[in-house]
């Protein structure tokens, strides 16, 4: 099974995840020897057009640890045949010849991903496709707050930062529509809000959110503050001319990064949560959460990051079940 949006999600779905994923990082505790029997022989393939740190090596970790082989190509989009103007379609069509038991595709254009599951004969894991979804981001953010707070429902989440760009802010909120009792408090410069697509998401599916500009008003409030960079390589207009792109893109950044300014978590706002909240973030970050909050206990977006990889160990699991 392919797996390219969040709204394909079902709660109980979740929910079986979160228990493989508990099993699997135990059963690597015990017998890491016997976890990495269980896919030997199998090879999965990492198509990444865009930048990546934390997605592919959890995801090549993760593969190694259950045994299989990885073929990676980390920057495809200047060092595969993409540079030579093969479309995605060929490319995954190419690569199912190699006879791979998964792929896992990152892509700058929102719905390239989904493109080449459609050719693809193994499933597809889209790991984000452009400010589209990062549907296996949602997974392990929602397996950390279930793992931090106990249980979604009834969360208070304050999601912070470029929301209109940041594809995992959009995954995350479609996820959490899974959950009850769940109240959503985007907090953004007005430029920068989420999009109205998500907000329509959640009104048909019953959760309800708010909007603000200000971090200090919902500081108290929130039980996890998900917190994202700005996403400026997907800032501006459409590249016709280079020259006029890269000065819009200066005169926006210049000021969308002044606004930003206020949204920054730095440890006093931190203190100023309840002590029983979380601090997220996908990472990178770029300084709207001041590494002065790193030694806070509130501060959970590396063992976030760590999560990834166990989470993602359950996603290959389920994936390779299912063919
Ligand atoms: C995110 C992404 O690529 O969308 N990173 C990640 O996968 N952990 C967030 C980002 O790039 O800001």
């Amino acid at each position: 099974m392919h797996i390219l949006s969040a709204e394909q999600f079902t709660r109980g779905g979740l929910e079986e995840l979160f228990e493989t994923t508990e099993k699997i990082r135990a059963d690597y505790q015990q017998d890491r020897l016997m976890v990495a029997s269980r896919y030997a022989g199998r090879q999965a393939i990492m198509l990444f057009y865009e930048p990546s740190t934390r997605t592919r090596v959890s995801f090549e970790m993760g593969a190694y640890k259950l045994g299989m082989g990885v073929s990676s190509t980390e920057n495809a989009r200047e060092f595969s045949s993409a540079a030579k103007g093969e479309t995605i379609e060929d490319t995954v069509q190419v690569l199912c010849e190699y006879e791979p038991d998964l792929l896992v595709v990152r892509h700058n254009e929102k719905g390239s991903v989904s493109k080449g599951a459609v050719v693809s004969t193994v499933p597809v894991l889209n790991a984000g496709d452009g400010a589209g979804e990062h549907p296996t981001q949602a997974l392990l953010d929602a397996y950390t707050i279930h793992r931090e707070h106990g249980s979604i429902d009834g969360r208070h989440i304050v999601m912070g930062g470029d929301l209109k760009h940041g594809r995992t802010a959009r995954s995350l909120s479609k996820t959490l529509a899974l959950f009850s009792n769940v109240h959503i408090t985007f907090a953004s410069i007005p430029e920068l809000q989420m999009e109205n697509d998500i907000k329509q998401y959640l009104d048909a599916h019953g959760v309800s959110w708010d909007e603000t500009d200000s971090l200090d008003r919902v500081a108290a409030e929130g039980d996890v503050f998900y917190w994202t960079r700005l996403q400026d390589e997907r800032f501006g207009p459409k590249p016709e001319d280079p020259e006029e792109v890269r000065q819009e893109k200066q005169r926006l950044l210049a000021h969308i990064t002044l606004a930003f300014d206020d949204l920054t978590i730095d440890g006093s706002i931190a203190n100023a949560m309840q002590g029983d909240s979380s601090i997220l973030h996908p990472l990178p970050r770029r300084g709207e959460i001041k590494s002065e909050v790193d030694g806070n206990s509130r501060a959970k977006y590396f063992a976030q990051a760590g999560n990834g990889m166990w989470v993602r160990m359950a996603i290959i699991d389920q994936s390779l079940q299912s063919v």
